[in-house]
C-alpha cells in the first residue's frame, strides 16, 4: 500500500511489475547458461474471455523471456487428442510449465484433463497431487490467483500471523487454496459461501477478507469491519450509465471510506494472477532440474 495513508488503493498492476522484474532477471540469468524456461498454453474452443487470457499470458511470458508455446484447438476437439497432446507436451523437454486454459467445451472431463498435466509442470497448481501438498504445507506449485493475492497482502498488511480472514467463495480455482495458503500464514480461516448463514455479520468479522464470488458489488459497506483489508478477486463485466464496465464483487466506492486498504478492479488482482503464472514457470522449471538432478544421483550404496 502507498506509505501516504490516503491512498488506500493496493495496486495491483504496480505489484505485478515488480515481480515481474524478478522473473525477467531470473531467466535472463537462466539464458546466460544456455537454459530457457519454457510455457505451453493450450486454449480449446473460442471462448471470448479465454482467448484474451490465453493472448496476455502468451505476451506476459515473452516480455519476460519465457518461451511460449501456444496450442489452440477447435472446440469439437476429442478428449483423448487433448490427452495426447498433453503427453507429449510432458515429455517434451523444452516445455516446464502446462496450462490448460478453463473453461472446457462441455464434452471435455476437465477432471481427468487436469490430472494428465504432469504435477511438476502443473503451473496453475490444479493436479490433486499439487492440492494435496498444499493442504499438507508441502512445497508445490500453488494457484496462481491465490498466490498472487497473498503476495499483496503481505505487502499491504505485514505479518498476517493471527489476523482473522474471511474468504467469500469455495472455488477450486479461487476459494479454496486461498483459504489453504491464508491458513500456513497463520491467519485464522473462515470460508464462507452462498449457503452460509448471515454472510454480512460473517463478513464483518475480517481483519482480511477476501472476495471471490463473481457477484458484482455484492459486497457493501456494511458487510466490512473499519479498518479491514479487502482483496477483490471478482471481475464481472457489466452494463451501466449505457456503457459496458467492470466492476467487482466489492462496491468500491461504498468499501473505500472504511477499510484500510482494498484491490482496485480493473488493475487490482487480475494482473497479480499473470505475474504469478510466470513466477511458476520459474519455480516448476526449478522443480523439474531438481528431479533430474536427483535422477542422475548415484544411491549410496549398498542400495
Ligand atoms: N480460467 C479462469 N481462471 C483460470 C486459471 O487461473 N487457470 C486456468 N487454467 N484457467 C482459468
Amino acid at each position: 500500500m502507498n506509505a501516504l495513508s490516503s491512498v488506500k488503493l493496493i495496486d495491483g498492476k504496480a505489484c505485478a511489475a515488480r515481480v515481474l522484474v524478478e522473473v525477467r532477471e531470473q531467466v535472463h540469468a537462466l539464458r546466460e547458461h544456455g537454459t530457457q524456461p519454457g510455457l505451453a498454453v493450450v486454449l480449446v474452443g473460442t471462448d471470448a474471455a479465454s482467448q484474451v487470457y490465453v493472448r496476455n499470458k502468451v505476451l506476459r511470458a515473452n516480455e519476460v523471456g519465457i518461451r511460449s508455446l501456444e496450442h489452440r484447438l477447435p472446440a469439437a476437439t476429442r478428449q483423448t487428442e487433448l490427452l495426447s497432446l498433453i503427453a507429449r507436451l510432458n515429455e517434451d523437454p523444452q516445455v516446464h510449465g502446462i496450462l490448460v486454459q478453463l473453461p472446457l467445451p462441455a464434452h471435455i472431463d476437465e477432471h481427468r484433463v487436469l490430472q494428465a498435466v504432469s504435477p511438476l509442470k502443473d503451473v496453475d497448481g490444479f493436479h490433486s497431487e499439487n492440492v494435496g501438498g498444499l493442504a499438507q504445507g508441502r512445497e508445490v506449485l500453488t494457484p496462481c490467483t491465490p498466490s498472487g493475492c497473498m503476495r499483496l497482502l503481505r505487502e499491504a498488511c505485514g505479518e498476517l500471523r493471527g489476523k482473522h480472514a474471511v474468504v467469500v467463495g469455495r472455488s477450486n480455482i479461487v476459494g479454496k487454496p486461498m483459504a489453504a495458503l491464508l491458513l500456513q500464514a497463520d491467519c485464522t480461516v473462515t470460508t464462507v459461501h452462498s449457503r452460509s448463514r448471515d454472510l454480512p455479520a460473517l463478513c464483518r468479522q475480517a481483519d482480511i477478507l477476501v472476495a471471490a464470488v463473481g457477484k458484482p458489488r455484492l459486497i457493501g459497506a456494511d458487510w466490512l469491519k473499519p479498518g479491514a483489508v479487502v482483496i477483490d478477486v471478482g471481475i464481472n463485466r457489466i452494463d451501466e450509465d449505457g456503457r459496458s464496465r467492470l466492476v467487482g464483487d466489492v462496491d468500491f466506492a461504498a468499501a473505500l471510506p472504511q477499510v484500510a486498504g482494498i484491490t482496485p478492479v480493473p488493475g487490482g488482482v487480475g494482473p497479480m494472477t499473470i505475474a504469478y503464472l510466470m513466477k511458476n514457470t520459474l519455480l516448476a522449471f526449478a522443480l523439474q532440474q531438481q528431479a533430474t538432478r536427483q535422477e542422475r544421483t548415484p544411491c549410496p550404496s549398498p542400495c
